[in-house]
C-alpha cells in the first residue's frame, strides 16, 4: 500500500477517505521548527497533501525520489515549482473553482470593511472611547456607486466585479495581462484599463494576482503615489504582491485612506509597521475560510492525490492537475 503524508491538519473524514487508499502519516499540531525536517517525514511516501505551504522545490525532490504526487489544498501554488517537480515526474494539482465565491465573499467584505471603517471603530468602542455622536466619527467613503478597481481578473476577480456591478452599482475597471472576451466583460460591466489608469482612478483597489517572481512588488511606492488619498487597497492574492513597507507608510500618512489585507510578506510574520498604523484591517490568511469551501478544498486535493496514484474510480485523471503530461502513457 502506498504512504502519503498530510504535512498540514486536516478534516478527520477527509483523512478517513484516504485511509481507503494509503497507509496515511499526519502532522501532529505544533510549531513547524518543531517538527523534523519535510525530506524526513517524506521517506518512504508517494504522495503528499499541502496547502500554500510549505516549499516544494528541486532540492526536495532530490532528497525524496519516491515521490510521484504533491497535491495542494490551495488554488495559489507558488509554493511548488511544477517545472522541477514535472522533471522529476510528479504529479502536482490545486484546487481552483471551489473556493472562488467564498474568496470574493471575503474580498468584498475586507474592502467594505476597510472603507466603513469597521475595525477600527470597534476597537475604539471595545476601549470604552464612545462618548459622543459627532457627524464625522469615522466617516468613511461610500462603496456602492463607487469606482471599483480589480487588479487581476481570473475567477476571483470576476466573482468580485460581479458583486461590485450587480449588487453596489459600482463602475469596474480591471487590469490583467490578458483581456477578457468582450461577452464576458460586457456581462460583468468592466472596462480594461492600463495598470496606471486603474490606481489612478479606483475609489476601491482589489489586488486578485497571483504571485510570481512578475507580480513581486507589484504594488510599491510608486504605484501607490498613483492613488487617491481617499481610496483603499485590499488585498486576498499573495503576500509579495504588495509591497507592505510601502504600504504601511503610504497609510500612516494618509496618502491612501486605508486597506483591508488578509495576505502578508513573510506570513504568518507581519510587517511591524503595518501593526502600528490604526487604518488597515488584518486578518490571518482566511479568505477561503467558511467550512464548507475549505472541506470542498480538502477533497479535490483528496480526489487528486487518489486519482494520481492510480486508485478510486479517476485513476490516471486526477481533476486538476497542474502537469497531467507527467501521467500520460509513454
Ligand atoms: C489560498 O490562499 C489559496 O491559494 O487557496
Amino acid at each position: 500500500m502506498d504512504r502519503v503524508l498530510v504535512a498540514l491538519p486536516m478534516f478527520n473524514d477527509v483523512l478517513d477517505r484516504l485511509r481507503e487508499h494509503f497507509e496515511v502519516l499526519t502532522t501532529p499540531d505544533g510549531p513547524p521548527d518543531a517538527l523534523p525536517p519535510l525530506a524526513q517525514r517524506l521517506h518512504g511516501c508517494a504522495g503528499m497533501l499541502v496547502a500554500g505551504a510549505p516549499r516544494v522545490d528541486a532540492t526536495l525532490l532530490a532528497a525524496c525520489p519516491g515521490l510521484r504526487a504533491v497535491c495542494s489544498m490551495a488554488v495559489g501554488f507558488n509554493n511548488i515549482d511544477v517545472e522541477a517537480c514535472t522533471s522529476h515526474g510528479v504529479l502536482v494539482s490545486n484546487a481552483p473553482g471551489v473556493l472562488t465565491e467564498t474568496t470574493a465573499d471575503f474580498g468584498f467584505a475586507l474592502m467594505m470593511a476597510a472603507a466603513r471603517r469597521i475595525c477600527e471603530s470597534e476597537h475604539y468602542l471595545r476601549a470604552g472611547r464612545w462618548s459622543d455622536w459627532r457627524y464625522d466619527l469615522f466617516a468613511g467613503a461610500d462603496v456602492h456607486g463607487s469606482t471599483l478597481g480589480v487588479l487581476g481578473m481570473g475567477r476571483i476577480g470576476q466573482a468580485i466585479a460581479r458583486r461590485g456591478a450587480l449588487g453596489f452599482g459600482m463602475r469596474v475597471i480591471y487590469h490583467n495581462r490578458s483581456r477578457l472576451e468582450p461577452a464576458v466583460e460586457q456581462a460583468l460591466g468592466a472596462r480594461w484599463v492600463t495598470k496606471e489608469e486603474l490606481l489612478r482612478h479606483c475609489d476601491h483597489l482589489v489586488i486578485v494576482v497571483p504571485y510570481s517572481a512578475q507580480s513581486h512588488h507589484l504594488v510599491g511606492a510608486a504605484e501607490l503615489a498613483l492613488m487617491k488619498p481617499t481610496a483603499t487597497l485590499t488585498n486576498v492574492a499573495r503576500g509579495g504582491v504588495v509591497d507592505d513597507a510601502a504600504l504601511a507608510e503610504a497609510l500612516r500618512e494618509r496618502r491612501i485612506a486605508a486597506a483591508g489585507l488578509d495576505v502578508f510578506e513573510g506570513e504568518p510574520a507581519v510587517h511591524p509597521a503595518l501593526l502600528t498604523v490604526p487604518n488597515v484591517v488584518l486578518t490571518p490568511h482566511i479568505a477561503s475560510a467558511s467550512l464548507p469551501t475549505r472541506r470542498a478544498m480538502a477533497n479535490l486535493a483528496a480526489d487528486n492525490l487518489i486519482a494520481a496514484l492510480g486508485r478510486g474510480a479517476h485513476a490516471g485523471r486526477p481533476p486538476t492537475a497542474l502537469n497531467p503530461q507527467v501521467l500520460a502513457p509513454p
